[in-house]
């Protein structure tokens, strides 16, 4: 039996404001992308899939795709363009986009923080700075004044992990630091934000609904035997990610982090968000995919089994609902795409695990980072010169999981059954 429900897990999907809004914000990303050799194909989120402007026929999009959630970020430093200054007509504008989402049936979940940060923000130090806590909170205050009721889904931080990891360990983002004890400072300030952007939340909104968007990886020593191999893989699951998701949802700040004076233990979650993208092989220091295995455009592993692992895993540690906050993949030619789809949504409605929602990554092909426009992840595909909206056949078959409540077997022989995956 190839069928699937849904039962209670409700469909969305995900973006980033920096990923498909387009214009010219300050931020440390158009920053990035205008130096030499930062951006594998050069181009800059300037254009991206230009959503700020095609809010409304997008909002279309996502009803005919059936979806009851739509993740979307804010860009801060459209909302803050210089140091507690506020742009009431941005502001206005992601207003107007909550009322219009509303009005559409599509509940939102909003993500505060997701990669980019203003440009002021930015030159004074940003994240490596404690200071940066306390301009977080009130920018947060701001936004969530302003919404009102229309927004009560909130991610506080995307990615911590990836964000430190790539912009300050491996210094291939943005500020493009190589320092493990500062990675490991902006991942303890961004743990200490989000408890205290959690708190915030709740002391203005009776009805929030807030959690961290975690990218999660199953770690695996390339070779099972070595005991260096095992000793590395579990030393990079602890620092990537264990003992940040111990800070952000209990409160608990254990070595390489300090317990921050004015948090106390608790439970700072009232969702766990989980990015899932793949595993990582890991001998001595370096981490990737396996060979011989399933890969995606980028060579990224793909093993559907490891959101189960992980779904379980953290809601045994951390009781609570699960949403898979993000989870797809790059393809091009949207070749394997639903049979990734499939794959995954499989194994996270049979794990057990309470996943509550599960939001496809991306919604339309964006601006990916220092991958620009060459790696596709929408269900949607995109021409960026025209701008025009393609609906591929992942689209399609979304859409059909949504309007059955699950995956039926005609909708597996007509989109699934004939594809398969690239092996590495
Ligand atoms: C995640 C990011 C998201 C996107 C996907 C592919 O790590 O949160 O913005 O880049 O990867």
């Amino acid at each position: 039996m190839a069928a699937i429900s849904l039962a209670g897990c409700e469909l969305g999907v995900a973006t980033a404001a920096t990923q498909i809004e387009g214009g010219n914000a300050d931020t440390n990303w158009h920053r990035w992308a205008k130096l030499p050799g930062q951006v594998a194909d050069n181009t800059s989120p300037t254009r991206a899939a230009d959503h700020w402007n095609r809010v409304d026929s997008d909002i279309e999009l996502l009803q005919r795709l059936g979806v009851k959630h739509y993740r979307m970020g804010l860009e801060w430093a459209r909302i803050e363009p210089a140091p507690g200054v506020y742009d009431t007509a941005a502001i206005d504008h992601y207003v107007d986009e909550l009322k219009k989402l509303k009005a559409a049936g599509i509940k939102p979940l909003v993500t505060l923080h997701h990669f980019s940060n203003p440009g002021w923000l930015e030159s004074t130090g940003g994240w490596l700075k404690a200071h940066t806590i306390g301009v977080f909170e009130r920018y947060v205050h701001r936004v969530v004044e302003a919404f009102e009721d229309l927004a009560t889904d909130w991610i506080t931080v995307n990615e911590p992990n990836v964000y430190a990891l790539k912009g300050f360990i491996e210094g291939e983002w943005p500020p493009g630091r190589k320092s493990l004890a500062d990675g490991v400072k902006v991942m303890e300030h961004l743990a200490y934000a989000h408890i205290i952007a959690y708190k915030l939340i709740h002391d203005m909104q009776p009805a929030a609904n807030v959690g961290a968007a975690h990218h999660l990886r199953v770690f695996r020593p390339a070779q099972a035997w070595n005991p260096v191999d095992q000793a590395s893989s579990a030393a990079q699951e602890w620092l990537f990610q264990s003992a940040l998701v111990r800070a952000m949802s209990a409160g608990k700040f254990l070595p390489p982090f300090k317990q921050p004076k004015y948090i106390r233990p608790g439970r700072y979650y009232d969702f766990h968000g989980i990015n899932y993208y793949g595993p990582s092989e890991v001998h001595f220091l370096s981490n990737g995919a396996g060979k011989g295995v399933p890969v995606n455009d980028l060579g990224w592993e793909i093993y559907p089994q490891g959101l189960a692992e992980l779904a379980k895993r953290i809601h045994k540690a951390y009781p609570g609902p699960i949403y898979i906050t993000e989870n797809g993949t790059a393809d091009a030619n949207d070749s394997f795409r639903p049979l990734f789809i499939f794959d995954h949504l499989k194994a996270a409605l049979e794990s057990g695990a309470p996943i509550a929602r599960f939001y496809h990554w991306c919604f339309t092909d964006n601006w990916e980072w220092t991958e620009g426009e060459s790696a596709r992840f929408g269900l949607l595909g995109l021409d960026y010169d025209t701008q025009e909206r393609v609906w591929r056949d992942s689209a399609a078959f979304y859409a059909d999981i949504s309007a059955n409540n699950g995956v039926t077997e005609d909708a597996y022989t007509r989109w699934v059954a004939s594809r398969s995956y690239r092996y590495s």
